[in-house]
């Protein structure tokens, strides 16, 4: 009888416990905001939705550069979906249910400078994602992308987007997907994936690579076979970060035989700078010009200005001399008058 009473009061208290928890959970997502709000943040008009718990992206004022839809319940982009948000740069969709992408859902942003599609279901990316004029972050962490087709990027190259920071970390990549070159490219994250081979004619079309994480991607892989890739590494000064480089500072590792590639890797890695080159010296021009035409049009607005001032001036100036001769018209009368006088008295 006792027991019982106690299992009976044990029960009411789980049950109460848990129903008090659920309370506060919902008090929670009830002080949530549900609709977006608008910011205005670095001189650019923004729209935030995080964490609305929405499936849908609802209308916005169409001017937004900045849209953060992360931790939402999205599931598709489709072709319609931002079509009316073409000032987009900054675009977060990171933490929602994506797994369908239009190949046209970004088509019209050509000022999207950051895209963000973090950890989705996406096993298929539209290739026009690679062709975007403006886009220099793109962050796919958390996507089952690569996991079907490694090669189904294949058809990217050349790519046109000016990427400089790759995430692909945590895409379940047994090896790395083949992108052609990416001269801009700076960062790059292929942590967390179980690599099976670290080729480095991957990395000879990234030119100016800065810092490549491969944390938790090559630990499995056989020490002699990344020799090369590694001296790559040291040789280009690029840094790369693991979770233990004790394993490389064995006399087994300095052992490893390096094969020689007859220097395809260095003419790859050329032609990349000369691309490089190339996109910075058009930017360079652009620049040039674009100073040398303000410069021109300040000069002409300056100009006109000062014909203008003088103008005025002129006008003024005649103004007043009229009106100085209209009122010196009649002194001078006087004093021919008196001098006739005078005349006329001689
Ligand atoms: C790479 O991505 C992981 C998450 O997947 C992150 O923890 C890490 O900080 C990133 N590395 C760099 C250098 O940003
Ligand atoms: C490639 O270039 C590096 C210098 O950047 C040089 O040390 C190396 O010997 C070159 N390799 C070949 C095969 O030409």
């Amino acid at each position: 009888m006792n027991r019982l009473c106690k299992t009976l009061l044990t029960v009411a208290l789980l049950v109460w416990s848990s129903h008090g928890k659920e309370m506060t959970e919902i008090e929670v997502l009830g002080a949530q905001p549900t609709h977006c709000t608008y910011e205005y943040a670095y001189e650019m008009y923004g729209a935030h939705c995080a964490s609305r718990r929405l499936s849908k992206i609802p209308k916005l004022k169409s001017g937004i550069e900045i849209l953060d839809f992360s931790d939402n319940k999205l599931q598709e982009l489709n072709a319609d979906t931002l079509a009316s948000y073409t000032s987009i740069k900054f675009l977060y969709l990171a933490d929602n249910h994506i797994y369908l992408i239009d190949e046209d859902a970004f088509s019209g942003l050509t000022d999207l400078q950051t895209l963000d599609l973090a950890n989705n279901v996406i096993l298929e990316l539209p290739r026009s994602i690679f062709q975007l004029p403006s886009l220099r972050k793109l962050y796919l962490r958390g996507n089952p992308i690569f996991y079907k087709n490694i090669n189904s990027l294949d058809q990217v190259k050349p790519i046109k987007a000016p990427l400089d920071l790759l995430d692909l970390s945590d895409c379940k990549m047994k090896e790395l997907p083949n992108l052609g070159y990416l001269p801009q490219l700076q960062f790059y994250n292929i942590s967390h994936n179980p690599l099976t081979s670290l080729s480095t004619s991957h990395f000879a079309v990234m030119c100016n690579l800065v810092k490549v994480d491969l944390t938790d991607s090559i630990s499995t892989m056989k020490l002699c076979s990344l020799r090369s890739t590694l001296l790559w590494f040291q040789q280009k000064k690029v840094f790369f970060q693991i979770e233990d480089y004790s394993r490389f500072n064995t006399r087994e590792f300095a052992n490893c035989p390096v094969p020689d590639d007859g220097g395809n890797l260095n003419a790859t890695y050329h032609h990349c700078k000369a691309e490089y080159l190339q996109v910075q010296s058009i930017k360079t021009s652009r620049r040039t010009w674009l100073t040398i035409g303000g410069g021109l049009a300040g000069f002409l607005v300056g100009f006109i200005l000062l014909l203008w001032v003088m103008h005025r001036h002129n006008v003024a100036q005649t103004k007043t001399k009229a009106e100085k001769i209209k009122q010196a018209t009649p002194r001078d009368a006087d004093k021919n008058a008196s001098a006739n006088l005078l005349n006329d008295v001689a």
